[in-house]
């Protein structure tokens, strides 16, 4: 069968971004606004980019707007050191906190609706965590569009990368990188409509697929999110970082978890229990609903564990309220309109006379592919990939540390995007390589063996019982016996689908195919995400331990997770970025190992 395959004739191009959410697409744009007729393809796994998970991102983009009389970057700076629990690294955080104002411009110049007062001044909102004097105020710091800010995004990257002359390759997906002398020179990519895997060499490669939170069974994340890259990269020998930092939001709608923007809290909503009592001060005295989302998701979750949920026998699910019924119309109607649509479409509630059921749900990966502060991707700590890149929320330059705030995530987004388009602009020039000769061979021994299995498993099935088992055993809250729990059964499925038969045995539009790819792609991450959360024997961000509650000092540094056989995974550590503070500038003691109240 092996044989059957073939690479069919090769595509070269200048540069190959893996990806066509917002931060490809901003990556693609800034490489041809300054170097017109560069060849740029863009692949995406699905069927339009504007498909891409950035579409659905609700909230906004923070970014401190040089004319605020009280916002400064210091403050955004500290509040995301601080939110990172001491994780993030601090020259990025610098680096995208002063670009962050830029992008504000480039995306309005180039048609972004953001949303205006009566006066005409763009609106800001605060979200969680978000705060000015070093936590004495309350920031105002998030530029936005209504509460679909991605799909805006969406519009105008994708608008500037047609302008621009990419070429787009959908429902095609990435299965090896290829290197020669150490540098990455292309990929195999495999293109689902055709049947047909492909070569391309490229100067350079951009890894830009977005994050891996279909691993959970409850995910405000899309279906495409299988941490594809994630699972190649580790394939080709190189790490992943921090991968046990697991953002979940406090509120995902009670079902399918689809994601209840935090705006929800910030324009007034409050949580209630089921004593309807308003449960956030109890948690955090100062900032309450408005705390960063670790401390709000553990808040509800302890909330149910301690028999303070909700069950409502239609869903089964336990959960708390989020009580809007006191905004205002005008809030409804031009703050929430899309959010306050879904409970009506998901839960036939309406916002303005009903409670709303939320709890957690997966949403975002603060770890991934390490990269510098340029999105270089990293083979240690010191050495890079010459030719690779990663950024989104797959890559990890480590802006978020173990907790992201909210609308730090399109910030980041957009400013690596642009980050990576200069950088390689720069390497690009002196590059030109062919394809090694076993470009391929990985790819056509892994997708025979998937044709030839013959056993009978339900790969559908297994995939969601292990998401339901991370969920259970890798989500808010950890323990040891969990985790562990989690690993065996984590191999016992590798061990199932190994010989498992596909039904279908073509290559062309078989849906069945790039699911079981997708299953060793979920179960290679996951392994990551638990033995990286068994090793941590701390408490840190979005990563809790119950039987280790504190965070510790021996743990202040970044994982390296290598894994290129299933299970078998060696650990380095890296340390964490502490420029700011090891600069002894003004206010540098805000950011050494502070404590996290709020
Ligand atoms: O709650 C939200 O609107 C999500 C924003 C974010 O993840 O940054």
């Amino acid at each position: 069968m092996e044989k059957m395959f073939k690479l069919s004739s090769g595509i070269q191009c200048d540069v190959l971004i893996v990806g066509a959410g917002g931060a490809g697409l901003r990556c693609a744009a800034h490489i041809l606004e300054k170097r017109p007729g560069t060849k740029i393809i863009a692949v995406t796994k699905v069927s339009h980019p504007q498909k891409s998970h950035t579409s659905t991102a609700q909230g906004g983009l923070a970014a401190v707007d040089p004319n605020d009389i009280v916002d400064k970057p210091i403050y955004h700076m500290f509040d995301t050191w601080k939110g990172s629990d001491c994780m993030a690294d601090q020259s990025v955080v610098r680096k995208i906190v002063d670009a962050a104002w830029e992008e504000i411009v480039w995306l309005e110049n180039r048609g972004m609706h953001f949303t205006r007062d009566e006066e005409g001044r763009l609106s800001k909102r605060t979200f969680g965590g978000h705060t000015v004097r070093f936590g004495e105020g309350t920031a105002f710091r998030a530029v936005f569009e209504a509460d679909r800010t991605g799909k805006g995004i969406m519009d105008n990257v994708w608008g500037e990368a047609l302008k621009g002359g990419v070429t787009f390759l959908d429902q095609t997906i990435l299965t090896e990188l290829l290197f020669k002398n150490g540098c990455c020179v292309g990929a195999v990519l495999f293109m689902e409509k055709k049947g047909e895997f492909v070569g391309v060499s490229a100067k350079a490669v951009v890894l830009a697929t977005g994050g891996c939170g279909q691993v959970f069974r409850v995910t405000t994340n899309c279906r495409q999110n299988t941490g594809d890259a994630h699972a190649v990269v580790l394939q080709a020998g190189l790490p992943l970082m921090d991968m046990e930092a697991v953002q979940f939001h406090p509120t995902g709608i009670v079902g399918p978890g689809i994601l209840a923007s935090e705006t929800l809290r910030s324009v007034g909503g409050i949580l209630r229990n089921k004593d309807l009592e308003p449960f956030m001060a109890k948690y955090a005295p100062k900032m309450k609903e408005m705390a960063p989302r670790d401390l709000v998701a553990r808040a509800i979750e302890t909330e149910i564990r301690e028999g303070r949920g909700i069950l409502n026998p239609d869903h089964n699910i336990e959960h708390v309220w989020i009580d809007l019924r006191h905004l205002s119309d005008y809030v409804h109607e031009v703050q929430i309109p899309e959010v306050s649509g879904f409970f009506k479409q998901f839960m036939n509630l309406n916002p303005r006379t009903h409670l709303c059921p939320v709890r957690p749900s997966n949403h975002y990966q603060m770890g991934g592919i390490p990269t510098n502060s340029f999105g270089e991707v990293q083979k240690s700590p010191d050495t890079i990939i010459f030719g690779l890149y990663a950024a989104g929320e797959c890559g990890c330059a480590s802006f978020h540390g173990f907790n992201r705030l909210g609308t730090n995530s399109i910030l980041e987004l957009i400013t690596m995007g642009r980050f990576v388009g200069e950088r390689v602009l720069q390497y690009m020039e002196e590059r030109a390589e062919s394809l090694p000769a076993d470009a391929g061979d990985r790819t056509f021994s892994q997708f025979a063996e998937y044709l030839e299995n013959k056993n009978e498993e339900n790969i559908e099935q297994i995939r969601e019982e292990m998401r339901r088992m991370m969920t259970e055993n890798v989500g808010v809250f950890r323990t040891e016996e969990g985790l562990n729990t989690a690993i065996r059964a984590l191999y016992a499925w590798k061990e199932r689908v190994r010989s498992a038969a596909l039904r279908c045995r073509g290559l062309q539009m078989n849906q069945e195919l790039v699911q079981r790819w997708e299953l060793d792609n979920l179960l290679s991450v996951s392994m990551v995400i638990a033995q990286g959360a068994l090793r941590r024997r701390e408490s840190r961000g979005g990563h809790a331990r119950i039987d280790f509650p504190l965070r510790r000092d021996e743990f202040n540094c970044h994982t390296l997770a290598y894994m290129t056989d299933f299970g078998k995974i060696r650990f380095a550590d890296q340390r964490v970025d502490m420029s700011i503070y090891e600069a002894k500038g003004e206010n540098f003691e805000k950011f050494g190992m502070i404590e996290r109240k709020y």
